[in-house]
């Protein structure tokens, strides 16, 4: 049997990791600053990770949501305490497209409303509601186009207000900081008059955080830098560091009840312990306040380089926008210089993810490599 042929793909072959570093069967290490798509936050093989998913698998990998699981009451108690959101309850799953998926589906129970506001250059996922929330024609379906959705500009609060006044919007979905799009944010604000005008029209306010949450920006979550409440907050890609989990963040106000949602594999016990670990080593490794350390670092250094028009981002969330399309400086980094980074939607734009326990001397890496490809 063959591959369904999806992926364009690099002719490189991981076959062990280890924090910063990936190594193909020859034994050629590359330092990874791209995280498999920012899903390695802790590092890749953490020592603790290792133990506690390997003890939890020889002791039981799974048992579906119809068992007490205290494992995802320890999830919810961790992540509650770290994130700051402790009133918030925890839903989980296995993806980010699930976790959007779930958030849009729960919006629309709750105040039973069927249309969706999203923006341009936003991603969301590639399930049913999640991919026609999404800014890019190529991977919506016929069976997605059906969805009611309207893609407003970024920042555009009078098509918004005009918008939510027709009262059939069930939720306002935004990435605080766009990731496959090209890092774009907008204004405080914006994001606050979205808070404000989703509590006037009854529409909940759902901030996607698949990306940008578990720390990545320096804070726990990209929306904690303004003054707004998200009614739901979805996570997945940092959460497990490479084991498959998802998940939503429910405001109080939303209340549930049996057979609501639901999932076989969401919240087994190996993706618990898992995002658990994360959680523990996030705090006892200080990472959060890592990525606010190394990002400072990271853009004195960008500065130096002149071909650089501009650095966007926060924390490890990070995008340098060259003056001209970076896929070949991306291949010469891979090949050349063996370093992972990443692409993005604008052409121009090569985006930094790496594990929040990278240091200095890895920025120092990738800018020596820089450097000495652009001479
Ligand atoms: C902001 C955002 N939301 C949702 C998703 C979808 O996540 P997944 O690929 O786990 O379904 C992604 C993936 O890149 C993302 O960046």
């Amino acid at each position: 049997m063959s591959l369904f042929n999806v992926y364009p793909l690099f002719d490189i072959t991981p076959v062990k990791a280890e924090d910063v570093y990936v190594f193909d069967e020859n034994n050629t290490k590359y330092l990874d600053l791209y995280g498999g798509h920012a899903v390695i936050s802790i590092g890749h093989s953490h020592p603790k990770y290792v133990k506690h998913i390997s003890e939890q698998v020889s002791k039981l990998g799974f048992y579906s949501n119809s068992i007490q699981n205290p494992l995802q009451v320890d999830l919810a108690t961790k992540l509650g305490k770290l994130s700051g959101c402790k009133e918030y309850q925890l839903f989980l799953c296995n993806s980010g497209a699930e976790a959007n998926e779930n958030g849009l589906k729960l919006a629309s129970f709750h105040n039973g409303k069927k249309k969706v506001i999203a923006f341009k250059n936003g991603f969301h996922g590639r399930t049913s509601a999640a991919v026609a929330a999404t800014d890019n024609a190529k991977i919506v379906a016929p069976i997605n186009a059906q969805q009611e959705v309207e893609i407003l500009e970024l920042g555009d609060l009078v098509a918004l207000e005009k918008s939510l006044a027709k009262n059939d919007v069930c939720a306002v979905i935004i990435e605080f900081i766009q990731g496959v799009g090209g890092l774009d944010e907008s204004t405080a604000e914006f994001y606050e008059a979205i808070n404000t005008l989703c509590k006037k029209y009854n529409t909940c306010f759902i901030a996607d955080e698949v990306q940008s949450g578990f720390g990545r920006t320096g804070d726990f979550f990209a929306f904690q830098k303004y003054n707004v409440t998200p009614d739901i907050i979805s996570i997945a890609k940092g959460m497990g560091n490479g084991f498959p989990i998802g998940g939503i963040l429910i405001h109080p106000d939303i209340k549930a009840s049996f057979g609501l949602l639901g999932t076989t594999f969401g919240g087994n016990h190996l993706a618990c312990v898992a995002s658990s670990t994360v959680l523990e080593v996030i705090e006892e490794e200080k990472l959060m306040q890592n990525a606010t350390k190394i990002s400072a670092y990271f853009i004195e250094k960008a500065k130096e380089i002149s071909e650089i028009k501009n650095i966007k981002g926060r924390g490890l969330m990070l995008g340098l926008e060259f003056d001209f399309p970076i896929a070949e400086l991306r291949k010469k980094l891979i090949f050349n210089q063996k370093i992972f980074t990443g692409s993005a939607k604008n052409p121009n734009l090569l985006r930094i993810l790496p594990p929040l326990t990278i240091k200095k001397e890895h920025v120092d890496a990738l800018f020596d490599a820089i450097k000495s490809e652009l001479s």
